[in-house]
C-alpha cells in the first residue's frame, strides 16, 4: 500500500534532523558559503539591511541565521548594536561562531524560530533570510507569534524569502521552484497572511527577479505600539 504523507520541508533531501540544514544535508555545507556567494546572496542580505534601520542601540535578533553571514553583515553596518543569531543547527552555528571570531557584541544560539529562548520585547529587530522555506507548515504560525513575543513594541521582523508573486514568466528558476512543493507557503499574499495573522502590520517592501531563485520579496512586519 502506498502511504500518502502530507509533504514536509523538514525531511526533504533524506534530511534526518527535527529541521532542515541550510544546504538541505549535512555534507553539503561546506558549500552553502560559496553557493549562496555565487547565487548573489550577499546583495540580498545587504537590502534587507538597508531596509531595517538598524541603529548602533538596537538589539538585533535574526532567527533562521545558519552560518551567520546576515547576522555578521549586520554587526559589521551597526558596530555598537548587539546582534545574535539563532539557528537549530550546531554545525553551521559553529561555522558562523569561526567567521564572527573576535567581533564584539555578536553572539550565536542553538534555538528553533518556534520556541525562542529569550524574553518579551527583548529586540528592536528581527531578520529572517531564506529560512521561512525550511519550515514545516505546522510551525510557521508558532514561530511568527515567537517572534512578535520576543519584539518591543513598534519593533520591526525585516523577512526576505524566495516567493511572493513569482509566476512561471520569471523564468526557467521560477519554473523550476514552481513545480515542488518548496516554496507553495510562501507564494502569492501566503507571508503577509501568516504575519498578519500573528498580529504583525506588514508591507511588502519590495520583490525582484532572481536568476537563481526565481523570484525573492522583502517583507516589514511591525510589532504594533
Ligand atoms: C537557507 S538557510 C538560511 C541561512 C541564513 N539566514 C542565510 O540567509 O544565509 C535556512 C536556515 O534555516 C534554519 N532552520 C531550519 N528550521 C528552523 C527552525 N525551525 N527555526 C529556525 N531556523 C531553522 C536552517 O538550519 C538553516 O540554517
Amino acid at each position: 500500500m502506498t502511504e500518502h504523507r502530507p509533504h514536509s520541508a523538514t525531511t526533504a533531501m533524506g534530511n534526518r534532523h527535527d529541521y532542515l540544514p541550510a544546504a538541505g544535508r549535512d555534507a553539503l555545507l561546506p558549500t552553502y558559503d560559496l553557493l549562496t556567494r555565487t547565487l548573489g546572496v550577499p546583495r540580498v542580505h545587504q537590502r534587507l539591511i538597508d531596509q531595517a534601520d538598524l541603529r548602533d542601540d538596537h538589539k538585533i535578533l535574526e532567527v533562521g541565521c545558519g552560518t551567520g553571514n546576515l547576522t555578521i553583515m549586520a554587526r559589521r553596518s551597526r558596530p555598537a548594536a548587539e546582534v545574535t543569531g539563532a539557528d537549530p543547527d550546531p554545525r553551521a552555528l559553529s561555522r558562523a561562531e569561526r567567521k564572527a571570531h573576535g567581533l564584539p557584541g555578536i553572539r550565536f544560539d542553538r534555538a528553533y524560530g518556534q520556541e525562542l529562548p529569550y524574553g518579551d520585547g527583548e529586540f528592536d529587530r528581527a531578520l529572517s533570510s531564506l529560512m521561512l522555506h525550511h519550515l514545516d507548515d505546522d510551525v510557521k504560525a508558532p514561530m511568527a507569534a515567537e517572534i512578535l513575543r520576543v519584539l518591543r513594541p513598534g519593533g520591526r521582523l525585516h523577512l526576505v524569502d524566495v516567493g511572493g508573486p513569482m509566476t512561471p514568466a520569471d523564468g526557467p528558476a521560477a519554473r523550476l521552484t514552481l513545480r515542488g512543493h518548496h516554496v507553495a507557503g510562501n507564494l502569492g499574499d501566503n507571508i503577509p497572511r501568516l504575519l498578519r495573522e500573528a498580529g504583525f502590520d506588514c508591507t511588502e517592501v519590495a520583490t525582484q527577479r532572481h536568476r537563481a531563485m526565481g523570484r525573492v520579496t522583502y517583507y516589514r512586519a511591525t510589532r504594533p505600539d
